[in-house]
């Protein structure tokens, strides 16, 4: 494994060891046992979308390795101005020992990688997000135990989260369905993939039957970033993808709900279902520090 671009690049292995050592780099930080793997090492953060929890979470996990990383908005980078992606990588390739990079379009993560010489880890694209991924699979295995005969259910647009959260559930053997309208489902790439898995894969455009039986269930909202001018149509478009009481009464006894988060609620989740959950949504966002860091370790160490 020589990058993080995207789930469909890592197999089976991959995504339980980034799982297991996450497991373990979250039991050494609540017992304050160090863990200084990346100690002298540096992590360029390029960011063309805002961002929360991946930018806290990468820096800080970064200090607690051992390493330091760099905040690098595309606001003040040459790249804003047009520098092309394939001389960033070079150049930066020579400074740093590994990028993190939000961006729009999946072709400049990969050709940060084709051209660049050090680890790249996407951290959001328009087509993906596997970090956010691994730290929902994280989750998932915390309070279910394993993956065994889980469903994963996701409710709303078929979107990064949506291709990845696919990908991801599909690898490590939890059955998916997807409930999105005709117009919003996930593109060809990934619908192809999930296809190979048979049974395990349904896709409808209708919430109530594609919670039945759900053990985990995810949203995400109903405009992604850079989508804020079809908010309304999209609004229109959504009503009825829910999480509320009336969905969660088909899903099984005792299911989860994660939601990346930021949350919209009364939109894609109800306050109250979010509430219900907090405790589950919340851990899924720690569990981003700690995935990320076995992300960074597995890929920057030594
Ligand atoms: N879930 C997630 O990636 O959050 P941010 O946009 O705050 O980084
Ligand atoms: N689909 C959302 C995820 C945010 C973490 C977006 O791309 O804006």
């Amino acid at each position: 494994m020589k990058h993080l671009l995207k789930m469909l690049d890592l197999s089976t292995e991959e995504i339980i060891e980034i799982l297991n050592l996450a497991d373990q780099l979250k039991y050494e930080l609540k017992h304050g046992i160090p863990h200084p793997h990346l100690k002298g090492k540096t992590l360029g953060m390029i960011f063309q979308k805002a961002s929360t929890r991946t930018r806290v979470s990468f820096e800080t996990g970064m200090y607690q390795l051992g390493g330091y990383p760099l905040f690098l908005s595309s606001n003040d980078l040459q790249i804003g101005r047009g520098e092309p992606v394939q001389d960033t990588a070079r150049v930066l390739s020579r400074y740093l020992d590994g990028i993190m990079i939000r961006t729009f379009e999946q072709k400049e993560v990969e050709d940060l990688a084709e051209y660049g010489s050090i680890p790249i880890i996407n951290g959001l694209t328009d087509f993906c997000h596997p970090c956010q991924v691994l730290a929902d699979l994280m989750t998932i295995r915390e309070f279910k135990g394993s993956f065994d005969g889980l469903k994963m259910c996701f409710i709303g647009d078929g979107n990064n989260m949506a291709n990845s959260l696919i990908v991801g559930c599909l690898k490590v053997g939890m059955s998916v369905s997807i409930a999105c309208p005709d117009d919003y489902q996930p593109p060809k790439e990934i619908l192809d993939f999930a296809k190979g898995y048979g049974d395990k894969f349904e896709m409808t455009n209708v919430p109530m039957q594609a919670a039945k039986g759900a053990d985990v269930l995810i949203t995400d909202v109903w405009a992604s970033m850079g989508q804020e001018g079809e908010a309304e149509k999209r609004k229109k478009a959504f009503a009825g993808y829910q999480i509320n009481d009336e969905l969660m009464v088909q899903a099984n006894e005792g299911a989860m709900v994660l939601h990346c988060l930021p949350a919209h609620r009364e939109e894609e989740i109800t306050e109250k279902v979010f509430e219900a959950h907090a405790n589950e949504i919340f851990e899924e966002a720690e569990n981003r520090l700690h995935a990320q860091k076995a992300v960074m370790v597995k890929l920057m160490a030594n």
